[in-house]
C-alpha cells in the first residue's frame, strides 16, 4: 500500500505533503499573514456549524452532480488557484488539470502557475478555467484574456484581494523571498527532505512562471520571468473600470474572486459578472478578515438567489462543503487540500483528495437526509431549526 493509499482524510495528506518538502517551502503553502488569526477564524467557522439531520427519508440513490452555469460536473467542488505550485511538485500544475478531467471538476488554474494555461487546457480542455491578477500595463492582462479565449476556456475569474503584497511573516522569517534567501539552518533542514531537494536542482532550482513567459524577452530565465510578474503585479491603481474593461473582453463566464463585502458583490454584479468566489484567499492577505462562510449569508441577500456563488477557504471536508451549500453557496473551490495531495503524491494526491472530498458528501448527505444538492438549504442548520420551534412554540402559548 503506497503512503497516497493509506491517507483517509485531508489532514493525512497534508501530514504527507509536509514530511516531503522543506520547512521554507511547507510553510508557503501553509502560512497565514501577520499573527494568522485568519487561519484560525477560517477553520473554526466550519467547526461552529451545525447540521441537523432527518430520518427515515429514502436516500438510497444519493447524487452529489452540480450543475453551474449549466453545465454539470461530478462534485459540488473545484480546485482553486494557487500559483507557483510546480515548486511544490515538479507538473503540479499539471496533475491538477488532469485530475479535474477526469474528476469533471473545474480547475481555476492561478495566474501565477509554473504550468501555462496552454498546457492545461490540452489535459483539461472542458474542466480548464483561468485566473487573472491585475497589471500595472493593462495590455497584458487584457492578452491573457485574449489567450484563454483562443484556448475557448469557459471561464475566467478576475482576483481583486490582492491590490497591494500581504505581510507573509513565515516567509520573511524563513528567507523565501526571491532570490532564495538560504541561510544554514534552511539548508540543513532541507537536507532531510532529499527527494525534494534533488529534484528541484536537478530541474534547474525554481520553475518558470508558463503564463508569464511570453512577456519576457526569448531566452529569459524563470528569475527573468518572474522579474516580468513581480514588477506587473500587484497593481494597486486597479479599479472596478479595470474589471469592466475586462468584462467587455471577454464573451465567456466571468467570476471575480475575492469578494467579501455584500457592496461590492452588488457592484460586481451590476457591471455583468456571472458569479462571485466568496474568499478571503485562504487567510493569505488581510489577517482580520471574516471568515467567507460568515459573510456569505449577507452576499447572498445582496445579489439575490440566482447569482451563482462559489466560496473557498478553510474546507478541509465534505461537510465542510455540504455546510457552505446549506449556507447559500452553489459551489466551494479547495485551496490547499487539494493541493497537499498533489504535492504528497502527484496526480495519484489529487486524486485521492478529490475522492476524500466526494466520499465525505457523499456519507453527510446520506447522513442528513439528502438525496441531492438541491435537497440542501438553511433547513438543516441549527440556528433555522431552533428559530422555527421558537416561532411554534410562541405561537402555540399565544393560542392558548
Ligand atoms: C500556496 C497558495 C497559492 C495561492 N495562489 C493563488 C493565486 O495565484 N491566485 C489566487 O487567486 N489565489 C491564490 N491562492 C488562494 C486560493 O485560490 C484560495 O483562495 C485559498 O487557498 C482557499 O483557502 P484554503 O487553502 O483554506 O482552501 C493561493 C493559496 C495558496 C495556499
Amino acid at each position: 500500500m503506497s503512503r497516497i493509499d493509506s491517507a483517509i482524510n485531508i489532514d493525512d495528506l497534508k501530514r504527507i505533503a509536509k514530511r516531503r518538502l522543506p520547512k521554507i517551502i511547507f510553510d508557503f503553502i501553509e502560512g497565514g499573514v501577520e499573527d494568522e488569526v485568519g487561519l484560525r477564524t477560517n477553520a473554526q467557522a466550519f467547526r461552529d456549524i451545525r447540521l441537523v439531520p432527518r430520518y427515515y427519508i429514502d436516500t438510497s440513490k444519493r447524487s452529489q452532480k452540480a450543475t453551474l452555469f449549466g453545465r454539470e460536473y461530478a462534485s459540488p467542488f473545484g480546485i482553486a488557484p494557487t500559483g507557483m505550485a510546480g515548486a511544490f511538485r515538479k507538473d503540479a500544475e499539471l496533475f491538477l488539470s488532469q485530475a479535474a478531467n477526469d474528476a469533471d471538476v473545474p480547475y481555476l488554474m492561478s495566474g501565477a502557475s509554473n504550468a501555462s494555461m496552454e498546457q492545461g487546457a490540452k489535459l483539461a480542455p472542458r474542466n480548464l478555467w483561468y485566473q487573472i491578477y491585475g497589471a500595472k500595463d493593462r495590455s497584458f492582462q487584457l492578452d491573457l484574456v485574449r489567450r484563454a479565449k483562443d484556448l475557448g476556456l469557459s471561464t475566467i475569474a478576475v482576483t481583486c484581494d490582492v491590490p497591494v503584497s500581504s505581510n507573509r511573516e513565515r516567509n520573511r522569517r524563513n528567507g523565501f523571498v526571491r532570490p532564495l534567501r538560504m541561510t544554514l539552518p534552511t539548508i540543513l533542514e532541507a537536507m532531510l527532505h532529499p527527494e525534494w531537494v534533488y529534484t528541484y536542482f536537478k530541474n534547474g532550482g525554481l520553475p518558470m512562471l508558463g503564463n508569464w513567459q511570453p512577456y519576457a524577452p526569448n531566452g529569459s530565465t524563470p528569475d527573468q520571468v518572474a522579474d516580468v510578474f513581480a514588477a506587473q503585479t500587484p497593481d494597486a491603481s486597479q479599479t472596478w473600470r479595470d474589471l469592466e474593461a475586462i468584462r467587455a473582453a471577454w464573451p465567456g463566464k466571468l467570476l471575480l474572486k475575492g469578494v467579501m463585502h455584500p457592496e461590492d458583490a452588488r457592484i460586481a454584479m451590476g457591471l455583468g459578472l456571472d458569479g462571485l468566489i466568496v474568499s478571503n484567499h485562504g487567510a493569505r492577505q488581510l489577517d482580520n478578515m471574516p471568515s467567507p462562510i460568515d459573510v456569505l449569508p449577507m452576499i447572498r441577500a445582496a445579489v439575490g438567489p440566482d447569482v451563482p456563488l462559489l466560496l473557498d477557504s478553510g474546507v478541509r471536508r465534505g461537510s465542510d462543503i455540504v455546510a457552505a451549500l446549506c449556507m447559500g453557496a452553489d459551489f466551494v473551490l479547495t485551496g490547499r487540500a487539494t493541493l497537499y495531495g498533489a504535492t504528497a503524491g502527484g496526480l495519484e494526491g489529487v486524486k485521492k483528495a478529490v475522492s476524500i472530498l466526494q466520499r465525505e458528501i457523499d456519507l453527510v448527505m446520506g447522513q442528513i437526509g439528502a438525496v441531492t444538492l438541491k435537497d440542501l438549504g438553511p433547513q438543516y442548520l441549527l440556528e433555522t431549526v431552533r428559530a422555527e420551534e421558537e416561532r411554534r412554540n410562541t405561537g402555540a402559548m399565544l393560542a392558548r
